[in-house]
């Protein structure tokens, strides 16, 4: 069953755990996805780029140095080295011993796990990279439990032509003129604005949600502006305090 994105008027935000629940557990590893399926969240979110020989890996950064003991650009880099990485100790010593998952072992967690994975395809990449992507959620038959996201417009065309089944979702840090006629032209179902650019023009939720374009606005921490944003009747809040944020929207 494909989880329904547009929620209906007057429902409660869903979770989306960014970057898994990262401030529980190091971002973009095993550990924090599983921490966000185990807080409930409706959705994790993670981060994909390709190795140089062509596998996809979660990681935010095109570089391996904020987040693991190794450097580089992850496109510069064999999987076989990237995933030996330490990805845990910059975070705490209990989480030394999380490694850099490749994208298939998230699928592989998420899978049965009653989540959906919002997956973010950083690029600039090439078709072929962007068709490994998709193959991957493909290949365990996870088009209905994978929502395909990115800021880069070429990554969408790419993903829309080799997947049309795995739905998509615009990520932009300004909102364009008319959000609406954007994400029509691209063939998204989401639309994914930075929560403050958001905020600024609130009458855009009501205008997409009209369209059924779902709206997920990114990273929002603090009661406040969940406040607002429920309010205002967006779909889904990308968050990286996953746990906080659901028992905030049970006691609202
Ligand atoms: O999911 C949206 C958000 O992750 C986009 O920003 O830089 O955290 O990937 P970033
Ligand atoms: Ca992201």
């Amino acid at each position: 069953e494909p989880l329904p994105i547009t929620q209906p008027d007057g429902a409660l935000p869903l979770t989306v755990a960014h970057r898994g629940y990262s401030s529980a557990a190091p971002e973009n590893t095993l550990a924090a996805v599983a921490a966000g399926i185990r807080a409930r969240s409706e959705y994790v979110e993670i981060d994909a780029h390709t190795t140089a020989d062509g596998v996809p890996v979660v990681m935010h950064d095109s570089t391996v140095d904020r987040t693991t003991n190794g450097t580089g650009a992850v496109s510069a880099l064999t999987a076989d080295h990237v995933t030996g990485l330490d990805a845990g100790s910059w975070f705490s010593p209990a989480f030394a011993g999380q490694r850099v998952p490749t994208l298939g072992a998230v699928l592989d967690l998420v899978k049965d796990s009653g989540s959906t994975l919002l997956l973010e395809v950083k690029g600039p990449e090439t078709r072929a990279e962007t068709g490994g992507i998709v193959a991957e959620v493909l290949e365990r038959g996870m088009a209905e439990q994978v929502l395909l996201q990115s800021f880069d417009e070429q990554v969408l065309r790419h993903a829309r032509e080799l997947a049309p089944e795995i739905p998509r979702g615009l990520l932009r840090s300004a909102l364009d003129a008319n959000p609406v006629a954007t994400a029509r032209s691209l063939g998204v179902v989401a639309y994914n604005p930075s929560a403050n650019a958001l905020l600024g023009r609130p009458g855009v939720v009501a205008d997409l949600n009209e369209a059924g374009i779902a709206v997920m606005p990114y990273t929002v921490d603090d009661a406040a502006r969940w406040q607002r944003l429920t309010e205002l009747g967006v779909d889904a809040v990308i968050t990286n305090r996953a746990g906080e944020f659901a028992g905030w929207r049970q006691r609202s």
